[in-house]
């Protein structure tokens, strides 16, 4: 479990502009020598002091599992974020010092698998780079689907498409291109596993169907990392520390916590995972839950908080941190 303290220090070896939303950073470890094994489907958190906030964002790890020499991340810029892609953008160059941390994998590959189907859109292709790797290393069976808006914004479409031929299927939707999903989820053999990464869209109309067309759950994967919304500035008590904290409109409440000096828990700091769950003792308000990691009912009940992406509108809310 991840709870803000550990970290390796890494230096920013290259910064690459992969199109006009997507830069690619390669980070090293300070010092010298390799960084801790991974798998593909890992994401690490980056640190960034950014005008005095402390952020934290995770990015999935899209290097080849077996170079831990360096870790490479893509990064969207997010114009209406709360600052954190922004920051990676304009402020970090070659040479800069930054921290991140361990890696961790919300999103494996099921080695049990026959056969391993990929759906990603637009910027939801960063964990299969590295998975992609790490079956081919295997020799393992794979096919990858990967859907963006232009070919200028499908990242890494020619690489892929030179290193693994047919096994990659490319759709640019402003070209009419499109994945025909019943069909190619009719025509998988038994035991192909399904990972689905990209926009909620996306990944409701691939979950969705699926299931629909009775793939068993265990054998379909997903992973969205949802970035914490921006809003309006709101209070916070927090009972076992004993404080009262403001989380500002461009400030998570997981990041107000930690500002504060109060170790809170996480994991995928994007509404994933469940580790920041955190209970609710008082609510005059509307809690904005954000996630998709509590259950409807449990949402409507007010008593839980994903500290990482909800937010809150009223009078009071006390929560037990
Ligand atoms: S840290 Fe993963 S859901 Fe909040």
């Amino acid at each position: 479990m991840s709870n803000g303290t550990a970290r390796i220090p890494v230096t920013v070896a290259e910064v690459l502009e992969v199109n006009e939303l997507i830069k690619r950073f390669r980070f090293v470890r300070t010092g010298g020598g390799h960084l801790p094994t991974f798998s593909g489907g890992s994401h690490v958190v980056v640190e960034m002091n950014d005008q005095g906030t402390r952020r934290l964002n995770p990015y999935s790890l899209m290097s080849d599992p077996a170079d831990t020499s360096s870790y490479t991340i893509s990064v969207r810029r997010d114009d209406m974020g709360r600052g954190g892609s922004l920051f990676m953008h304009r402020q970090v160059t070659p040479g800069m010092q930054m921290q991140i941390g361990p890696p961790v994998n919300l999103f494996p590959l099921d080695l049990r698998g026959r056969k391993h189907l990929m759906i990603a859109g637009g910027i939801g292709i960063t964990p299969f780079m590295a998975m992609t790797a790490q079956l081919d290393a295997r020799g393992e069976r794979f096919e990858l689907h990967y859907a963006a808006r232009s070919r200028a914004l499908g990242a890494y479409m020619d690489f892929l498409e030179t290193r693994y031929g047919d096994r990659v299927h490319l759709y640019v939707d402003e070209e009419g291109q499109a994945i025909d999903l019943a069909g190619l989820l009719s025509r998988q053999p038994i035991g192909t596993h399904l990972y689905v990464c990209g926009p909620k869209p996306m990944l409701n109309w691939v979950l969705s169907t699926a299931r629909k067309m009775g793939w068993p759950d265990g054998a379909v994967h997903s992973e969205e990392f949802l970035g914490a919304p921006v809003g309006k500035r709101f209070q916070v008590e927090l009972a076992a520390a004993k404080k009262t904290i403001t989380v500002e409109g461009n400030q998570s409440l997981l990041e107000a916590i930690e500002a504060a000096g109060v170790e809170a828990p996480y994991l995928c700091r994007g509404g994933a995972c469940g580790q920041c769950e955190t209970d609710v003792l008082h609510c005059d308000g509307h809690i904005e839950h954000n996630d998709h990691w509590l259950t409807a009912e449990q949402k409507a009940s007010g008593t839980k908080i994903m500290t990482c992406v909800s937010r809150f509108e009223g009078k009071r809310l006390v929560v037990d941190r």
